[in-house]
């Protein structure tokens, strides 16, 4: 995948933020150099799943104001110094242009061999922006109808900015919920909805909120990290197979 990559859904709590920093932790521990932008505007909270909220003086739209230089506003994360972040602001109003976030990104871009984006939910202006600096995206969903419609529509709003490295990640996936929801014969169905190919099924594993909601705290073996291992290798364009198939 290129190296400016939105990460997205359309519905909400489908999983993007996790999978932004689960991917992020995977590339930097495959030597890669990530930076991670919270684009969520007034909803931040990939500074608390880094570990950093104490340390963040200044954030995107800091830069977008003026206020300071783009790499003033870049803190690495606790546990793992070589993943950046840029967070979002706390609360604001102030919505940032798309065209203006692009700048930024594109002046901060060449430091770093891939930039994650983490997108609002939602369709509009807040999924515009984050999604205007983007060479490919991420869609997240998770196997049912409610979060299908979702990734339907950001697959068609990704296509209308021309957007058309677009993989499929289906989240928090477990086969006994999905057969006992029985909405769909099986996986290749939902992948059928979407109409995007799947790079990755990250399984539902309980670990994972309690790692990331106490500031990543380590490396650790768990399903789902192992899930992200592979992503990160299939975004960096090797051909392995997928970790989990449900
Ligand atoms: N694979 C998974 N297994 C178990 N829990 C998960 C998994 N993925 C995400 N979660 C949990 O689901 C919740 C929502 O995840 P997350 O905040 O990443 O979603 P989001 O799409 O970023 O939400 P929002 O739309 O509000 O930004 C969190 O509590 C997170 O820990
Ligand atoms: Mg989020």
């Amino acid at each position: 995948m290129n190296d400016v990559i939105v990460v997205a859904s359309g519905k909400g709590g489908t999983g993007k933020s996790t999978v932004c920093v689960g991917l992020a932790v995977a590339l930097v521990k495959q030597n890669k150099r990530v930076l991670l932008i919270d684009c969520d505007c007034g909803m931040r909270g990939i500074d608390l799943m880094l570990d950093v909220e104490e340390e963040i003086l200044f954030d995107c739209s800091d830069v977008i104001c003026g206020n300071c230089k783009p790499r003033d506003a870049v803190y690495p994360s606790r546990n793992l110094n070589e993943l950046h972040l840029m967070a979002a602001p706390f609360d604001t109003d102030n919505e940032i242009s798309p065209s203006v976030f692009k700048q930024m990104v594109d002046e901060l871009k060449s430091d770093y061999d891939y930039v994650i984006i983490d997108s609002p939910a939602g369709i509009g202006s807040g999924f515009a922006t984050a999604a205007a600096p983007a060479e490919s995206a991420l869609i997240v969903t998770n196997a049912e109808p409610t979060s299908l419609r979702g990734a339907v529509k950001i697959r068609t709003k990704l296509k209308s900015l021309n957007i058309d490295d677009i993989r499929l990640v289906i989240n928090r996936f477990d086969r006994k919920q999905f057969e006992q929801n029985a909405c769909y014969e099986d996986l290749d169905d939902v992948i059928d909805v979407v109409g995007v190919r799947l790079i990755a099924l990250v399984p539902y594993d309980g670990r994972l909120s309690a790692m990331f909601q106490n500031g990543f705290a380590g490396l650790n073996w768990s399903p789902a990290v192992t899930v992200f291992d592979c992503l990160a290798k299939r975004v960096s364009g090797i051909n392995v197979p997928l970790a989990y198939t449900g």
